[in-house]
């Protein structure tokens, strides 16, 4: 298996830079691109910088299409907190993205197995996803793919594991009922061409060294990501303080 290499920015901010300079050069060339953003506090710096980047007129993001990783059930982008909201206020609007350039779970939709195909044929229809920008739980998991997932599992609704459901109280400012999600699965997302998975904080130092140095296995989803051949992992110096290299 080729060697994982991984990058340490030393802060979240410098690692923001960095991962919007390697965002750049991946996507050179490329007519249309089709990114699909997490939302969560990690990449929360890449995205002000790419719209720093964007209104400076340094950076040209006026042709990405973007497709949602993920979605609490029973939220949608009128709730605030949800993954929609999130983005909408880090990244949508800011850059004055067009709903023809989104496509993005509805967790309050009626049709749930409808909103997975819809997406699924969105990311078909424009040849696939140039990048997914990816955080990881402290439970290792990735989007909503909890342990135990398929790694060749497609977009579906899951239950989401008991630390999930407490963790994901930090993005709202009240309780919020949080046990199921809609969620691409790892096979869509291992379909990608680019992976680019972040992480910062000492809290997420002992998930990483698991992930990156620990047996390949489905009780960390992340782990199953590694035989990519367009995984890059970017880490700020708390992240990656458990690493052996
Ligand atoms: P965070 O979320 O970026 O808010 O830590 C990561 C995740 O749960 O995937």
């Amino acid at each position: 298996m080729r060697s994982l290499r991984w990058t340490v920015g030393g802060t979240p901010e410098i690692m923001g830079l960095q991962v919007a300079d390697r965002l750049r050069q991946c996507l050179e060339g490329v007519k249309a691109p089709l990114i699909c953003p997490a939302s969560g506090t990690t990449p929360a710096p890449l995205y002000h910088e790419l719209v720093r980047r964007h209104r400076a007129g340094t950076m040209d993001l006026g042709a990405w299409n973007f497709v949602g990783l993920d979605e609490w059930i029973g939220l949608n982008g009128s709730d605030e907190g949800s993954c929609r909201w999130w983005l909408d206020k880090d990244l949508f609007r800011p850059l004055g993205v067009g709903e023809d350039r989104i496509c993005f779970f509805d967790g309050r939709a009626a049709d749930l197995a409808g909103e997975c195909a819809t997406t699924e044929r969105f990311i078909a229809e424009r040849g696939g996803m140039n990048v997914v920008i990816l955080g990881i739980g402290t439970n290792g998991h990735i989007a909503m793919n909890e342990p135990g997932t398929d790694v060749a599992a497609r977009s579906r609704v899951v239950t989401l594991h008991p630390t999930t459901q407490s963790v994901g109280q930090k993005y709202f400012t009240r309780q919020t009922v949080l046990e199921k999600g809609i969620t691409l699965g790892l096979g869509t997302i291992r379909e990608a061409r680019h992976i680019f998975l972040l992480a910062t904080g000492e809290h997420k130092a002992s998930i990483i060294q698991q992930a990156l140095e620990g047996p390949v296995s489905a009780d960390v989803p992340a782990s199953l990501l590694r035989d990519h051949p367009g995984l890059e992992v970017w880490l700020d110096e708390a992240a990656a303080g458990k690493l052996g290299g």
